[in-house]
């Protein structure tokens, strides 16, 4: 399938999904103020991969990134309610170590750079396409 669209209502503010785009998992994460405001507050001569968060979203309370991990490709935790996070409240990868924050970029371990956005669009404000 070369796009995929997803409804995003009855994802709560705080939680993940992941859905399939490409054979790929692509996290899709309902931001809180909290994570948005970390997302942001971050000085970009303290990030390996230097993005601002507003380059990496549409709409800040929504964060879609491939969720493949930019080291050797394992699939990084964080998406499931209660699993770690990593020490950024992004996603952990367990293969090597790598720490993304709450843009999912890299921000300790091995990963040379950040998770990869991918292309999307909203269609409306609770639905999404990817590709
Ligand atoms: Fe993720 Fe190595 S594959 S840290």
């Amino acid at each position: 399938l070369a796009s995929v669209e997803v409804n995003l209502a009855n994802i709560p503010v705080g939680q993940a999904i992941k859905v399939m785009w490409r054979g790929k998992p692509v996290f899709i994460r309902h931001r809180t103020e909290r994570e948005i405001n970390e997302a942001e507050d971050v000085a970009l001569n303290e990030l390996v991969d230097p993005q601002t968060d507003d380059a990496r979203v549409e709409k800040k309370e929504w964060l879609v990134v491939v969720g493949v991990c930019t080291h050797l490709g394992c699939i990084p935790m964080g998406t499931a309610t209660g699993e770690t996070r990593g020490d950024y409240d992004g996603w952990y990868c367990p293969c090597h170590g790598s720490h993304y924050d709450t843009s999912g970029r890299i921000r300790r371990g091995p990963a040379p750079l950040n998770l990869v956005v991918p292309e999307y669009e909203f269609l409306t404000d609770t639905s999404v396409r990817i590709g």
